[in-house]
């Protein structure tokens, strides 16, 4: 039996900016994550998900599914077929279409099971690649953040194309996670957000820059310990995603929630419309920011702490 594991991420800065070329910043989040167990069977491969409740021979499901396209993409760089003889196990505990990254998890947590499983010696640089295929399945035009921060498990500042850089940040930043429960795939707003863009570069343009310059500065202040400007720069962030219509009322009461309720910070992560918004906190604040969340109506709310390195 092998085993292997995939954490789940957020973003602090920079979502959809990111898919235009400007930098983000996002986080491993080790409090939810996918295992994916490989044993041998006798016979054709099948696989069990508890995620959408699946529990298929591989040679019943069409190629063009997502887990397909892995395996097939997997088969590809390493020339080992995983079709026959292994049973997938994929037990996630990351809500779908949240922001949360459950799609890139998924991917990642599989390709380091087989790696393992079939000993094809792939390294996190050629895992992240493979997941990118995948990922380019789910979202269309995804940046690449989603798999990157997962595959190296570390806070990264992202800029699409460009090598991964991974940030240390000097404090602990605690941040609350809150959970609007509603399903909004990435795609979606994604493609929404390239219409408009399309559309209208003279105004949507500048809001990307400005973005992408937040994101900047909030490295700074990552690095050097600056709470309270990283706190304004996420709010600041958040209204700009309001202008690019990617948060919703539900995004908007949590965010407001946090503030009203002591926050240094809040925002949406990801891609909006639903998921997932962030809070950053104090050990002396948290409890009553996840009280405040949860009665403006956040379905879950997940704690996480950003460690120095
Ligand atoms: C999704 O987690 C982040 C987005 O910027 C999409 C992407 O980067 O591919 C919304």
């Amino acid at each position: 039996m092998t085993q292997a594991h995939a954490s789940g991420k957020v973003i602090l800065f920079g979502e959809h900016a990111v898919v235009y070329g400007q930098p983000a910043i996002a986080v491993p989040v080790s409090q939810v994550g996918v295992t994916v167990t490989i044993e041998p069977i006798p016979g054709g491969s099948r696989v069990i998900s508890n995620l959408i409740g699946r529990n298929a021979l591989l040679s019943s499901i069409p190629p063009s599914d997502p887990f397909m396209a892995l395996i097939a993409v997997f088969f590809q760089a390493t020339g080992t077929d995983p079709r026959h003889g292994v049973q997938f196990e994929i037990d996630s505990t990351i809500p779908v279409a949240s922001g949360l990254g459950s799609g890139a998890a998924v991917s990642i947590a599989l390709l380091r099971a087989l790696n393992a499983h079939y000993s094809t010696n792939l390294g996190p640089v050629a895992i992240n690649e493979l997941a990118y295929e995948i990922e380019k399945i789910h979202h269309g035009s995804p940046s690449g953040i989603d798999n990157s921060v997962i595959a190296f498990d570390k806070p990264v500042f992202f800029v699409k194309g460009h090598p991964i850089e991974t940030l240390n940040p000097v404090l602990p930043l605690d941040l609350l996670i809150g959970d609007t429960g509603i399903y909004a795939p990435t795609s979606q707003s994604v493609g929404d957000v390239k219409l408009l863009f399309h559309n209208h570069p003279e105004l949507y343009q500048p809001i990307i820059d400005q973005v992408g310059e937040i994101a900047r500065e909030a490295r700074a202040c990552i690095e050097n310990g600056l709470p309270e400007s990283l706190g304004k720069l996420m709010i600041e962030n958040h209204q700009l995603l309001r202008r690019l219509t990617v948060s919703c009322g539900e995004l908007d009461r949590l965010v407001e929630a946090a503030i009203q309720n002591g926050a240094i910070g809040a925002k949406l992560s990801g891609g909006g419309r639903g998921g997932n918004m962030i809070a950053l906190v104090t050990p002396e604040n948290a409890g009553a920011v996840r009280q405040a969340l949860l009665a403006a109506g956040a379905k879950a709310v997940y704690g996480t702490t950003v460690m120095p390195l």
